[in-house]
């Protein structure tokens, strides 16, 4: 069901500015960390409250800042993921935009919690209005004195910096940030070592999505069982859900993990548009597989959605109605894929390229029968095969239209023309 915790103030429209925030209740949860908790006592709650991150691959947050080794003698380092760059996804940016106090302070606990004087928030480059909007709340904090040097006389400091990327989707994977953050090349770097024990610089360094962060000053606000209490055995808490596609009411929505996407589809996104029958789901963002209309009860979290054939990933949901050409929305989001492929990678920086080719000459009516083993094929000398998960996403959506729609593919190639005709997602 739909439940605003994250998205409890976010129709007011003095929520950014920090008088209103702190009217109420804001900065409550840092302080009471800074005067009443020890960082690992921090870590222990969010442990507690099982709370996973939002950015794409669901991992416990609370153990990532565990794995910051406390004995090491180089800085730490908390970078908060703004990149926000998944087709299909548009939540953190509303977070930055209409919320930004809530983002800071959960960047601020998390820094405290793994020892960090320092946290940046990387911002997506076309993000203007949510990188001010950080920006001005990051300066209020510094004017109350919850940034900056000795926080509230506690002896604890910490500053916090916004930096804006060039708008490259690869720089919303955690090493490629890191080194866009360092002024390289955003690509990016083999693992291990992981950079909670070599990130930024070289030092420790926790990387967490903007959701993510937001849920914190809530966890120590009410308590990590209280967290644990919401959504799922495993998969706790709401999540903001970014509905888009062929639906009445497209937008986001806050909901307990657990909830039917048929909740979300039907009842809050007012059914497929224009009568007609749904033919497809993207059930997380465009790197995670298709599902078909018989999944539509799946409950929204982790573990139901893997059973179904899928993937939470980033949140973002695109639906599909009956007329949509489905070689046409894998066209597309090759085209994707092979524009925002860093190069890095061989097998990524070519095999994107070819996909594509090979999609637009079916599309355009020169397909020939052996294209469709080609794709496949294509498709298994890029998965695994790469450095970072960007080439095992490009793969997905190649691989689920001709599962579940070959039929379409051999249509186009034996009569040159689209077994139905709505060219979905059509900037290509
Ligand atoms: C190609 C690619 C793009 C990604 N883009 C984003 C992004 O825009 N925002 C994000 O939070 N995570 C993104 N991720 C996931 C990050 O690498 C990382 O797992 C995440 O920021 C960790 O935060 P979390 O544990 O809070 O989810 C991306 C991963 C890949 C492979």
């Amino acid at each position: 069901m739909e439940k605003k915790i994250l998205f409890a103030n976010i129709d007011d429209p003095g929520q950014p500015e920090i008088d209103t925030y702190i009217s109420k209740g804001g900065y409550e949860s840092f302080k009471k960390v800074l005067k009443e908790m020890k960082p690992e006592e921090v870590i222990e709650e969010v442990k507690k409250s099982g709370l996973r991150g939002r950015g794409g691959a669901g991992f416990p947050a609370g153990m990532k800042w565990s794995f910051v080794p406390k004995d090491s003698p180089k800085p730490k380092y908390l970078v908060c993921n703004g990149d926000e760059s998944e087709p299909g996804t548009c939540k953190d940016r509303v977070l930055m935009e209409h919320d930004p106090h809530l983002v800071v302070e959960g960047m601020a606990i998390a820094a405290y919690a793994i020892g960090a004087n320092h946290a940046f928030i990387y911002i997506r480059g076309e993000f203007d209005h949510p990188a001010n909007q950080m920006r001005k709340a990051i300066g209020q904090a510094y004017d109350k004195g919850y940034l900056g040097k000795n926080i509230l006389g506690t002896g604890y400091d910490l500053e916090m910096i916004v930096h804006t990327g060039g708008g490259a989707y690869i720089c919303g994977e955690e090493t490629a940030l890191l080194n866009s953050l360092e002024g390289k090349p955003g690509q990016t770097r083999i693992r291990p070592p992981f950079p909670a024990v070599e990130g930024l610089y070289a030092c420790p360094t926790v990387v967490n999505n903007v959701e993510t962060l937001s849920n914190v000053s809530l966890i120590i606000k009410n308590g990590g069982e209280w967290y644990a209490s919401i959504g799922t055995e495993k998969s706790t808490g709401t999540r903001i859900f970014c509905l888009s596609g062929h639906v009445k009411n497209p937008g986001n929505y806050e909901l307990e993990l657990g909830t039917p996407l048929s909740y979300l589809i039907n009842d809050l996104g007012g059914r497929v548009i224009d009568g007609k029958k749904l033919k497809a789901i993207i059930p997380g963002g465009s790197s995670t597989p298709i599902l078909l209309p018989d999944k539509i009860d799946t409950p929204l979290d982790f573990e139901s959605i893997a059973q179904a054939g899928s993937m939470l990933g980033s949140g973002g949901v695109i639906v599909m109605h009956e007329d949509t050409d489905m070689v046409w929305v894998a066209r597309t989001l090759a085209h994707f894929y092979m524009h925002e492929s860093c190069g890095e990678c061989t097998p990524c920086r070519q095999g994107t390229k070819w996909i594509y080719d090979i999609l637009s000459r079916i599309t355009f009516g020169e397909g020939k029968m052996d294209d469709i083993d080609l794709l496949l094929d294509l498709c298994d000398n890029i998965d695994g095969k790469t450095i970072c998960p960007l080439g095992d996403a490009a793969v997905i959506p190649i691989r689920s239209t001709i599962n579940l729609f070959r039929n379409e593919y051999e249509y186009y190639i034996k009569t040159g023309k689209p077994l139905v005709n709505n060219k979905f997602m059509s900037f290509v």
